[in-house]
């Protein structure tokens, strides 16, 4: 296991009913919110009305950033940042998914960079200076963004989409996590985000650093966590106990305590975002596509022991000859996704021609360093034949 740092200062409220607790939280930084949401889903559910309630009640000056993108916008940060200046905004209230709450980070931390914000904050790839505090309330179980100190932002102009890590400065400060608001999230959303769950998950599992048993045995329960669960949030939207687990293994899954003390970088969300950046489609089901096929591609006498693990372990594959076992788990994964309904090729999100993947292949490998720390390292070559697998 490698050294690490492990300070992760997010004060998370679980549960349900817990928004009376709000008020009190925004007073720790103040009454001007700027308040950030998506396209209505928090219109539709009643959650919106529910917080002009509390803003009323404690006397908030609220203004709105609305309409944030799935894989939010440069030019929506640009907004953002304005609307904090004109307004002498406190406190950034992200309601909604990781597009909401990444999009709110980087507000937060742009408020303090000066000229042009794709430059000098997203393509530095690292942010060190300050930010606005956050406060989150997550709607969608997926990214973790509510417990981390990443956002990723787009530019589809350049077709280009890049995260940017913090410190402690773009951690959240508080967030709630209620369960019940994820009951409305639709099943295509819903299986999507938890796909990217289990991204993370593997991500940080398949790596090449040895000793790392703490982090691998909490990974594999986690994944079994989500694989249990989906199924049961699928059939039954409003299942609580089903919501709950879904929504914590999203915060666990990619708030470091899987993928701390190791080292290298991920493989199929370097290959994902330029899918994104290119095509805009939805993270969690690019990466559902892209990893059985990664796993294919690079199984081999080196990668076979962990991929067996992980068939054996997370799948419960009982099988004598080990490349077997590793190829029924990966089919296993394979077939997990495909029963929840999530499109497994890319011409069913309408990606119909390869005319992108070389320049896809040659931005994954630029914009990461999968080429020299991957699990495997890969190349444009691999990267190229992983698209035209999909
Ligand atoms: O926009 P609204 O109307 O809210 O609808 C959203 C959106 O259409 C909907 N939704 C969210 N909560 C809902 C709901 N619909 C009904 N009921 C609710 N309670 O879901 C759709 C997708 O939302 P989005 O926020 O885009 O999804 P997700 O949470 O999967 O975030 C994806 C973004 O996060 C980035 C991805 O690349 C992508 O840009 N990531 C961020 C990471 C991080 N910060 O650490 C790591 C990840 O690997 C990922 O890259
Ligand atoms: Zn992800």
């Amino acid at each position: 296991m490698e050294n690490f740092d492990f300070h992760v200062t997010t004060d998370i409220r679980f549960g349900k009913d817990r928004l009376d607790e709000l008020p009190q939280v925004l007073n720790n930084f103040g009454k001007n919110v700027l308040l950030v949401y998506g396209g209505g889903s928090i219109k539709k559910n009643g959650l919106y009305d529910k917080l002009y309630e509390l803003f009323n009640q404690n006397d908030n000056n609220v203004v709105e950033l609305a309409g944030v993108d799935p894989n939010p916008r440069i030019e929506t940060v640009q907004k953002g940042v304005q609307l904090c200046k004109e307004n002498a905004i406190d406190v950034v209230l992200p309601v909604g998914g990781g597009s909401v709450i990444d999009c709110s980070k980087a507000v937060a931390a742009c408020v303090f960079v000066s000229g042009d914000l794709w430059e000098n904050f997203v393509l530095q790839k690292n942010y060190k200076g300050p930010a606005l505090p956050i406060v989150t309330i997550l709607t969608l179980a997926a990214t973790g963004s509510e417990m981390n100190g990443t956002c990723v932002i787009s530019n589809m102009d350049a077709q280009i989409k890049l995260g940017v890590h913090g410190t402690t400065n773009l951690l959240p400060k508080v967030s709630f996590l209620d369960p019940t608001n994820t009951f409305s999230v639709g099943a295509y959303q819903t299986a999507a985000g938890s796909a990217d769950i289990l991204s993370h998950l593997m991500e940080n599992y398949f790596n090449a650093t040895e000793g790392t048993e703490v982090q691998d045995e909490i990974a594999e329960g986690l994944m079994k966590t989500v694989i249990k669960y989906l199924p049961v949030a699928l059939d039954e939207p409003d299942n609580y106990t089903a919501r709950a687990n879904l929504m914590w293994a999203s915060t666990l899954a990619l708030n470091g305590l899987v993928g701390k003390g190791k080292k290298g970088s991920w493989s199929c969300h370097a290959m994902e975002h330029e899918l994104s950046a290119f095509y805009d489609i939805t993270h969690g089901v690019g990466l559902a596509m892209l990893t059985p096929r990664w796993m294919a591609h690079i199984l081999d006498e080196d990668t076979l022991p962990k991929l067996q693990r992980f068939a054996e372990e997370v799948w419960n594959v009982k099988e004598k000859e080990p490349k077997r076992t590793a190829e029924i788990g990966i089919q296993k994964l394979y077939d997990f996704f495909v029963s929840c309904h999530i499109p497994m090729t890319l011409p069913e999100v309408g990606i119909q021609t390869e005319e992108n993947f070389e320049e896809m292949g040659q931005r994954a490998v630029a914009h990461s360093s999968i080429s020299n720390q991957g699990f495997v390292p890969l190349h444009e070559d691999d990267v190229v034949s992983i698209y035209r697998e999909c």
